[in-house]
């Protein structure tokens, strides 16, 4: 039986990623973009079950625009990918040269645009359903070892803590909240040293790996919320 699917971030890198992997699956997708992507819209040509809106996370009236068909459309969501995500590389710099209200956009984005798609949903989601978090290894305080890059950080790291307290919220109707970090990809913001490097990891590899534990929840283990593609659990 189909499911339903929401992904944002949905034009490029990762997120294109999961649109495909679940698409192939015969989903129904609901895919978000702030510049819907040439790539896209050709996508949406040949699946009539994805639908493609603009939607700006920033900006709390255009993520609430944005969802007002798939909420008249869907009893359910079962999978809530939350995968756009800001990152400034004029940001990987020391705290005397970081430009703190440049990168707030990093925030607005990754931590609060996460949170207003997980508000919007939150009517949709129930028993089974599964909300997946793309933050990243960097919002990670146990294992931190930058000495850059403040603002991204802080900005994964609070999507973490957001994550379990949605959790916490929404366990009792039976959905999970997982969070992944997908890797240093091979993507337009994983930078040019990705591409080459053998560390990296392609966008639909971390995808169909991401995707193979949504549809699988069981196999997280249990007590584990956050973790890499591969599985290896990530401390917060
Ligand atoms: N790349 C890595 O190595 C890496 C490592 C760890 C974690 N991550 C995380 O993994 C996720 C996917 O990364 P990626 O490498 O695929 O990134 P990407 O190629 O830069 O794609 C990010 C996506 O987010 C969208 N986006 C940006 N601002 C938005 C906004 N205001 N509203 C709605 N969508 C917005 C972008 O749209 P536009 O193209 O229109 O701007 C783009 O589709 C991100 O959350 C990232 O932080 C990435």
């Amino acid at each position: 039986m189909d499911q339903s699917v929401i992904v944002t971030g949905a034009g490029r890198g990762l997120g294109f990623s999961l649109v495909k992997q679940h698409c192939q699956r015969g989903d129904r997708v609901y895919a978000y973009e702030v510049e819907i992507t040439d790539e896209l819209r050709e996508y949406a040509r040949t699946n009539a079950k994805l639908h493609i809106y603009q939607c700006d996370l920033a900006q709390t009236a255009s993520v609430e625009a944005a969802v007002v068909d798939m909420l008249a459309k869907e009893v359910k969501i079962d999978f809530l990918y939350n995968n756009a995500g800001v990152f400034h590389f004029s940001g990987r710099c020391g705290l005397a040269e970081t430009d703190i209200d440049a990168g707030l956009i990093m925030y607005e984005v990754n931590a609060a645009g996460l949170l207003r798609m997980c508000k919007a949903a939150i009517p949709k989601l129930g028993d089974g359903s599964i909300v997946v978090n793309i933050t990243s290894e960097s919002g990670s305080i146990g294992d931190c070892y930058r000495d850059c890059e403040y603002i991204y950080g802080m900005s994964k790291a609070a999507a973490n803590i957001a994550s379990m307290i949605l959790y916490n919220e929404v366990k009792e109707r039976g959905t999970r909240v997982i969070c992944f970090h997908p890797g240093w990809l091979r993507s337009p913001m994983g930078g040019e040293n990705a591409a080459v490097s053998p560390y990296s990891v392609s966008t639909d590899e971390s995808a169909a790996n991401i995707v193979g534990y949504a549809i699988n929840p069981d196999t997280i283990p249990e007590g584990v919320f956050f973790m890499e593609h591969t599985g290896k659990p990530l401390p917060w």
